[in-house]
């Protein structure tokens, strides 16, 4: 949350940043600034709401400056209000602050502040860092000449602050120093020929350069125009070796289409076939030795055989995935999953058990709470018997992390990069890993014959073509039946087993970007009180795959029917019962059971897209939200 970027060489700085902050603006949005340095003074523009607003303000101004800061915003500390906008300043205008994060000693800081004459204009948590930057500065100016004062009065006063951050600051009295800190919030640095750039996620260097430094917790750096030194809190230097990213500029373009998420969701055909390709071992057949698996996951073999409990730590979309993965290591592999909230999970996390299997599930790679969660556990098992040792496997999209870092084995889930804030391609990626995950262990460890594994992934290999055909064959129709639902205040929706996921998940992506109301339930639980929700007001979806539970989930959206709500099905194709009984059909290609939701998830993606584009509402930036959560 919250995008921050910074650059310091020969080009006009403002051009720059701003060019940046349009490749972090997923990360925030509620206002937008830019400081510069040049001719001994820091320039600061900022506007409140999307940064269209800062542009136009920029556009007003010649600017000649060569390095400066910039800042998208989602708003923690503070109302969304241009005096709140990022940059923050001391009160004599000369250090000019960015940050994403939270400082949790703020209130303490700022009336420590207060008592020493500093006087504040906003209410946000990041405006004492300029301060007390200010006030250290005087004093490094006096004593410290190694290697930079600025560098010195930054590194005392990050000291000083609690939270997680990350931060660029500049300064009037040393225009060629652009200074960032990491503190449990993501910071990459990008190096090109004479000029350096900084930002929270790589999207935002890629035009300019693919030559990355990543700069770890606790770390600092200090850019000028001859070259980037790295140095830890305690001011030691560190040497740090710069990588190359590997980077496909078409996931950040809408290449035609008028969403990014629309694009997302069209993408999922080729993220499930790269996915497969990349996993499936196509050589494996189902005469071949016992406990040989058709899946290369690269974990080790010591894990597979030790493994006696899963536990699944993640938020959101990833959160509903990992109910999903829960239902697939179960009932495919055999083993205990429990699933937990991560921000739950911090704080009350669940016993300690023995040889225990921890996954981190995130697209960013980078939400506060599951990185937090992830060591927590590593952190209470550490120094344990060996059975009790954390083994933490992260599931993203995002290889270059903070989770791919931290976690012993990773499953990159092959969707790239997601810009549209609701989460769709990553969530049938996460999927995917799950599936393999499960069917591996399933191998592995012998708990399914290899018949039915073969059946399982020959059902797999026709997902990309059967995706694709619900694209093909659904999107006139349910852009149209969207218009039906404009007016609508409430909506249910209902799925039983390894479906009750997709219902969650279906309910969020509506109410996410449509603002409408809407709750998922297990179809079973719908007569135990939501029930006395329904009436021709609230339309009723419901996820009716053939299965073990299909009977079962009719005859509950009967229920509702009963009740007068207008009932959509996703169902199978071709299906007269589903037909007699839904009023409006979202049919998907019939598919084994346990594979269904990769299917179902689609029709609903479609019509929470095409509700809330008939509505007229920012799609891909939906209100309060932000792509990657990166506060607590
Ligand atoms: C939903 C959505 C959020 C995220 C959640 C976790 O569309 O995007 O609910 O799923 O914030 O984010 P990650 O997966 O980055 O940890």
């Amino acid at each position: 949350m919250c995008g921050i970027v910074g650059y310091i060489g020969t080009q006009a700085a403002t051009e720059v940043l701003m060019a940046g902050l349009e490749r972090l603006e997923y990360r925030g949005y509620d206002s937008a600034g830019v400081a510069t340095v040049s001719e001994g003074k820091v320039h600061c523009v900022r506007a409140k709401g999307k940064l269209h607003n800062l542009r136009d303000r920029v556009e007003q101004e010649q600017n000649p400056a060569q390095m400066g800061i910039g800042h998208t915003r989602w708003a923690t500390h503070g109302k969304p209000e241009e005096h709140n906008a990022h940059p923050h300043m001391d009160l004599a205008g000369r250090v000019a602050v960015v940050q994403n994060g939270i400082i949790e000693n703020y209130r303490q800081l700022r009336e420590e502040l207060q008592s020493k004459g500093h006087k504040f204009v906003s209410d946000t948590d990041t405006e004492v860092i300029p301060h007390l930057i200010a006030e250290c500065l005087s004093v490094c100016e006096e004593t410290s000449l190694f290697p930079s004062p600025l560098l010195e009065a930054i590194r005392q006063a990050v000291k000083q602050l609690k939270g997680a951050f990350a931060i660029a600051v500049i300064c009037a009295d040393y225009p060629d120093e652009l200074i960032v800190a990491r503190e449990q919030a993501p910071l990459v640095i990008g190096l090109g020929q004479g000029e350096f750039f900084c930002a929270s996620d790589t999207p935002a260097l890629v035009p300019s350069t693919r030559t990355v430094l990543k700069l770890e917790n606790g770390e600092l750096a200090r850019m000028t125009p001859l070259g980037v030194e790295v140095c830890n809190q305690e001011g030691d230097r560190l040497r740090k070796a710069p990588r190359t990213l590997d980077w496909n500029p078409v996931l950040v373009e809408k290449q035609g289409f008028r969403h990014f998420m629309l694009k997302e969701i069209y993408e999922q055909p080729g993220v499930v076939r790269t996915c497969l390709e990349a996993y499936l071992n196509e050589d494996w057949h189902s005469q071949e030795a016992p406990s040989s698996s058709p899946i290369n996951l690269n974990l080790s073999p010591a894990l597979y055989e030790n493994i006696e409990q899963v536990q699944i730590l993640s938020c959101g979309t990833s959160w509903h995935a990992s109910l999903v993965g829960k239902h697939l290591l179960e009932q495919l592999a055999g083993i205990s999953t429990i699933v937990q909230y991560a921000s739950e999970f911090r704080y009350a996390p669940a016993p300690i058990t023995a040889n225990t299997l921890t996954i981190g599930v995130t697209q960013s790679g980078e939400t506060a709470d599951t990185l937090a969660a992830l060591e927590t556990e590593k952190r209470r098992r550490t120094g344990l018997a060996s059975q009790f040792q954390p083994q933490l496997l992260g599931i993203t999209n995002r290889v270059e992390s903070s989770l791919a870092q931290m976690v012993d084995y990773l499953i990159d889930t092959h969707a790239g990069i997601e810009i549209g804030v609701a989460a769709t391609k990553t969530f049938t990626a996460q999927l995917l890993g799950f599936y393999c995950l499960a069917l591996d262990l399933a191998a592995r460890r012998q708990t399914l014959p290899p018949a039915q594994i073969s059946e399982i992934l020959d059902s797999l290999r026709q997902l990309p073509a059967q995706v694709e055909l619900i694209l093909e064959g659904q999107q006139s129709y349910i852009e149209e039946l969207a218009q039906d639902f404009t007016e609508t205040q409430d909506f249910i929706f209902v799925g039983r087993g390894i479906n009750f996921p997709v219902a969650l998940e279906g309910a969020l992506k509506l109410k996410e970007i449509s603002y409408i109301h809407a709750e998922g339930y297990p179809a079973g639980e719908l007569k135990h009180g939501p029930i006395a929700l329904l009436d021709a007001k609230v339309p009723v979806v419901a996820v009716a795959m053939p299965g073990i539970v299909y009977e079962k989930v009719l005859s509950n959206a009967q229920e509702a029917q009963a009740r007068d709500s207008r009932l959509i099905g996703v169902t199978p194709v071709n299906d007269p019962e589903a037909g007699a009984t839904f009023d409006d059909l979202l049919p998907v290609p019939a598919v084994y059971e346990l594979l269904s939701p990769l299917l179902a998830v689609v029709p609903l993606q479609l019509l929470a897209y095409y509700i809330a584009a008939r509505r007229g509402l920012d799609v891909d930036q939906p209100r309060n939200l932000a792509k990657s959560v990166t506060v607590e």
